[in-house]
């Protein structure tokens, strides 16, 4: 027997709860007041780390999101190539009609006609006639399936050549708590219940979980507080979730014949973030950047998510071009003057994850530059308007290297998609 033929009772109770409970709830009228923002997927991220800040912005992007779910991913996309007069496609693929049915209503909210909607499984995409799509998100979907490894391999098969993938998966250490829970109600909710009846359970068993219970002492997950029953059911109930460590992750992006081009954010993968003691330091020069990312991980012990952007093996390193004096420079929703204005006396900004606080020291310059970073000056611009409010040229070449050393990792300084080739 063919090993798909074989009934996966897990994958069969997965695609009943995102029918029950859409992922994650979210009410269309809602789009209306705001746009929801995030990583993987964010265009600015997808323009810097996928492709270098190299691939014309008047190129048509062809995206494909796999595992749509509601929608937050697919509408971001849409939204911002939308709103930045970029031309192609989105395509929504997920397997639940329920999703589909909440992301279309939103969509229609925002009268997007750039995002398209297509209802079946990803695993099917080698057989589906759809694509080749430029760049791929798929955003918490990979640990959920039978073989995470079949999921990636079916993604690459529609990735044209030179696109990219945005992936998100669980990561253990800052889920601590949340597979004991899912033992638990394992035995007291068994997943041959009805869904509604599993969540009054778990609802119950949240009351009663003593203070002792890993996941009441775990701030980073609040999905079962805020969520909804949707967030209660995706984090408790699921019926297949696993975590990747950053090897465990860095193995799967291997035997996919991909390789990671960024992990987000970067400053908190690179354990020089946390470790300033010399004779660490000395160790962790040596280690490569696997390693680094994986040290960092288990310094930190408060990462419960992977966000990864991936390209080919073989594609080569693609740097953006920094010293590039026509590069545009752009602040990832952030607003430079008001940036600039809020900078400490020390020059040290200080960037918090998942309540840690992550110091990033700026050089004396810094704030001559921020001030000027609007999406549109290019760096020549910026360093002529420097030079000319009074700092000497040399110092504002040196300050320019130390300030994009500094922001590129904290992926909140990147560079705009040229306009032209
Ligand atoms: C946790 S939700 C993530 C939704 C969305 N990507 C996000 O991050 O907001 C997982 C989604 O993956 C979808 N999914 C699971 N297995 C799938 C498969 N084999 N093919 C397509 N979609 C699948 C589910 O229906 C669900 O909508």
């Amino acid at each position: 027997m063919h090993p798909r033929m074989t009934p996966d009772l897990p994958d069969a109770a997965l695609a009943a709860q995102y029918e029950a409970y859409p992922y994650p709830a979210r009410d269309p009228r809602e789009e209306a007041k705001r746009l929801i923002i995030g990583s993987p997927s964010h265009l600015r991220e997808v323009d810097h780390w996928v492709f270098g800040a190299r691939r014309p912005a008047s190129q048509p992007l062809r995206a494909l999101m796999a595992g749509g779910g509601s929608g937050d991913g697919s509408l971001m996309l849409a939204q911002q190539m939308t709103s930045l007069g970029r031309p192609g496609r989105v395509t929504w693929l997920d397997r639940s009609t329920a999703a589909k049915r909440v992301a279309m209503a939103r969509a229609a909210v925002r009268g997007l006609d750039n995002l398209g909607f297509e209802e079946g499984s990803l695993l099917e995409l080698p057989r589906s006639g759809l694509g080749p799509f430029d760049y791929i998100d798929c955003c918490g979907v990979l640990h959920h399936l039978p073989d995470p490894a079949e999921g990636l391999a079916a993604l690459v098969s529609v990735l044209a050549p030179g696109g990219g993938i945005g992936i998100m998966v669980y990561a253990p250490h800052g889920r601590t708590g949340v597979y004991m829970l899912q033992d638990a109600l394992r035995l007291l909710a068994p997943t041959d219940l009805p869904p509604p009846s599993r969540i009054e359970i778990a609802k119950r068993l949240w009351k009663q979980a003593p203070d002792t219970a890993w996941l009441r002492r775990n701030p980073w997950i609040d999905d079962h507080l805020k969520g909804g029953d949707a967030g209660l059911y995706d984090l408790l109930l699921n019926p297949r979730d696993v975590a990747f460590t950053v090897p465990q992750l860095a193995a799967l992006v291997a035997g996919a014949g991909l390789r990671i081009a960024a992990l987000m954010e970067p400053l908190r993968y690179d354990p020089d973030s946390y470790l300033t003691d010399p004779r660490l330091r000395a160790v962790t020069t040596g280690l490569d950047t696997v390693q680094r990312a994986a040290l960092a991980e288990a310094i930190c012990g408060n990462m419960g998510i992977h966000i990864a952007y991936l390209v080919r093996a073989s594609a080569p390193p693609l740097a953006a071009p920094w010293t590039d004096d026509a590069a545009v420079p752009v602040l990832r929703e952030l607003d430079g003057p008001s940036l600039a204005k809020n900078l400490r006396a020390d020059g040290v900004l200080s960037v918090t994850f998942d309540g840690l606080s992550v110091p990033v020291a700026l050089p004396r310059l810094a704030g001559a530059f921020l001030s000027r970073v609007d999406g549109t000056r290019n760096w020549g611009e910026i360093m002529h308007g420097v030079i000319a409010a009074g700092a000497a040229p040399d110092h504002a070449a040196r300050d320019r290297v130390t300030l994009v050393a500094a922001m590129e990792k904290t992926n909140r300084l990147l560079l705009a998609a040229p306009l032209t080739p």
